[in-house]
């Protein structure tokens, strides 16, 4: 990672003429001080786009986009900061700050990496266009993938020798050493051989345009179906996606992206003109990959395969784009259907239509829970309902709630009010009783009581439990003012240390694992709290006592009235605030056993 002094940065800032970058895309005028013209962020007829040399800063006062040089290019370009900034520097004529010897070894390492792919792509693109790539050419054309498709995608073909691609790699002066650090080759026994052999090559490229991988799939009915390059130096399969280089622009364009899971539904949708579309290629989606889409939209349309697998992949990519604050929509297929089967029997004008009509997930997972069910018996409708019911509970938002139970009920043909009933009394039962990670076989086995062992306190262990679940209550621990000295457990008091200082041991990691896999609290977070403070409360209280009769007895100091009575005062500040805990937790429910008598 390229690390940027301050004096790096203002350098590159202040040896950049803003008026001259911005000049090169839009065509200004100047207007006073400043220089105006049309924002190429938005759509306008009259300029509202304003660049200020002065402050070396753009505003649109139609869209409200601004910032300076680096915003400018990020913007303009999707570029991510350093990229920018290197881009700025470039232009500026000045050196990139190089950090370590071994980072420029990477780049180098990396840059060879990228180059022996390209090479070995044009191998196989060439093996694919020549005689020898005609059975494999006819698999394509039966597939509707055209000439066209094959060079827009890069597409290609491993003939069945074993040492076809090691042979052309040599011929091209590379070390076979490097090409087994591409994977493009293995080590046998017998020496090396190449990895793809007697199979359709998709290269899989970066958004920059770099050749980073391959995957090779059979043209019959064998297995595996597909094999793909292992993780190389510049290929991790969970930060990439394939059809990026190509979709990258109408991505931009149309403000969305499609994902699909396939290379093949990829080219699929891209044939039949829908551009901004991606595959994720089959695993689950991960956090790096929503990540670089964020940086070019907020719009993401899932168009798995139309099987529960498909389904679940769903659900779980769902999440993770969700967690970058993307909007999801779901292009829903019907079962035995994935987007390249529907996109060849269909016109284009019924594609862009199915993305069109795609769902936001909410009515998604509501209609699916619906039609999974005969709402026409009484029992399916109540199966359906109590489906959707645990389908609301879970949004945040009250409006989208709202419109969520309108949908619902009149889905289901039941009333509205009593679908609102139902939601709020499953969120109470929830706030009650939710525990993330409880499992259902623990809900009613060992009862907390019964848990004192030699030296264990229950209490303690089920607060950690908590916060091991949910690390956000830690700071309410702290703000009442507990922390890891008043545990008892030496254990307990090891780990919550560790927690309070975010610092790890292996003991740390010994105990957490022990109390994962303990039964999970019954009761929630407040009830534990209570307790805990009650039990200190009660400490406190021992204490003063023993203070009062030490007072009482010692006729040495002759204690003035004073000290005496500020005893006695600390002493019911505390019986008091016990009353308050004891009263609030009696009009919220009895406070469940495994509290302070516990001990
Ligand atoms: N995949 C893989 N290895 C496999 C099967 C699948 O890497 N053995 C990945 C591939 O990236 C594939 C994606 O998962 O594109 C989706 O799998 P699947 O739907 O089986 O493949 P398609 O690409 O749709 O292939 P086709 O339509 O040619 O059967
Ligand atoms: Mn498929």
């Amino acid at each position: 990672m390229l690390q940027f002094t301050d004096e790096w940065l203002e350098k590159v800032q202040s040896s950049t003429d803003i008026v001259a970058l911005i000049g090169k895309r839009v065509a200004l005028k100047q207007s006073g001080k400043n220089y105006v013209g049309l924002c190429p962020f938005h759509e306008e007829k009259t300029p509202s786009f304003s660049v200020n040399p002065e402050k070396q800063f753009f505003y649109c006062f139609g869209c409200g986009t601004g910032g300076n040089a680096f915003n400018f290019l990020m913007k303009m370009d999707n570029l991510s900061f350093p990229e920018a900034a290197v881009r700025l520097a470039e232009l500026a004529g000045i050196p990139i700050p190089s950090t370590s010897p071994r980072y420029e070894q990477e780049i180098r390492q990396k840059r060879e990496l990228y180059h022996i792919n390209h090479l070995a792509a044009q191998y196989y693109y060439g093996t694919l266009v020549s005689p020898r790539g005609f059975k494999a050419r006819e698999y394509l054309i039966k597939r509707n993938i055209s000439g066209q498709l094959v060079r827009q995608f890069f597409l290609g073909f491993a003939t069945s020798e074993w040492h076809g691609l090691i042979n052309f790699l040599k011929s091209k002066g590379v070390e076979i050493e490097k090409a087994l650090e591409a994977g493009l080759i293995i080590e046998g026994q017998k020496g090396p051989y190449d990895r793809f052999r007697n199979r359709i090559i998709f290269p899989i490229l970066d958004h920059q345009g770099r050749f980073l991988a391959f995957g090779g799939r059979v043209f019959d009915q064998s297995h595996p179906k597909y094999i793909n390059s292992p993780e190389t130096p510049i290929y991790q399969k969970a930060n990439n996606l394939y059809g990026f280089n190509l979709a990258k622009e109408n991505i931009i364009k149309e403000d969305s992206v499609v994902i699909v899971e396939g290379y093949t539904d990829c080219i699929a949708l891209f044939a039949k003109g829908i551009q901004n579309v991606v595959a994720s290629l089959g695993t689950a989606f991960t956090e790096n990959q929503a990540r670089l889409l964020a940086r070019f939209t907020n719009n993401v349309i899932i168009a798995f395969d139309g099987d529960v697998a498909g389904e679940q992949a769903i659900g779980r990519g769902l999440e993770i784009l969700k967690g970058q604050g993307l909007n999801v929509k779901v292009a829903v297929l019907s079962p035995g259907d994935d987007p390249d089967t529907f996109a060849k029997r269909s016109t284009k004008g019924e594609v862009q239509e199915w993305l069109r009509n795609a769902k936001p997930y909410t009515q998604y997972l509501i209609e699916k829970a619906v039609f999974a069910n005969d709402i026409d018996s009484l029992e399916g409708k109540l199966l359906a309902s109590k489906e959707v019911v645990r389908i609301i509970v879970s949004l945040d938002n009250a409006i989208e709630r709202q419109e969520y139970i309108s949908f619902a009920s009149d889905l289901l043909a039941i009333d509205k009010q009593s679908l609102s009933i139902e939601v709020a009394k499953l969120e109470e039962i929830d706030k009650k009783r939710n525990f993330p990670h409880i499992l259902s076989q623990n809900r009613h086995t060992k009862e907390d009581r019964d848990v004192v062992e030699s030296g264990e306190n229950l209490l303690e262990r089920r607060i950690l439990q908590w916060i091991l679940a949910k690390p956000a209550l830690l700071d309410e621990l702290l703000n009442i003012g507990i922390s890891w000295e008043d545990f008892e457990n030496h254990k307990y008091q090891h780990l919550l240390r560790l927690l309070i200082r975010g610092t790890w041991d292996q003991q740390g990691e010994l105990i957490a694992e022990e109390l994962y896999h303990d039964n999970q609290p019954l009761s929630d977070w407040e009830n534990y709290l209570d307790n805990f403070q009650l039990r200190l409360y009660a400490k406190e209280l021992l204490k003063i006592e023993e203070k009062l009769i030490s007072l009482e007895k010692d006729i040495e100091i002759l204690p003035t009235k004073r000290e005496i009575f500020q005893v006695i005062y600390e002493y019911y500040g505390i019986r008091k605030r016990i009353f308050l805990l004891n009263e609030r937790n009696i009009n919220e429910g009895p406070l469940e056993r495994g509290g302070i008598d516990e001990r």
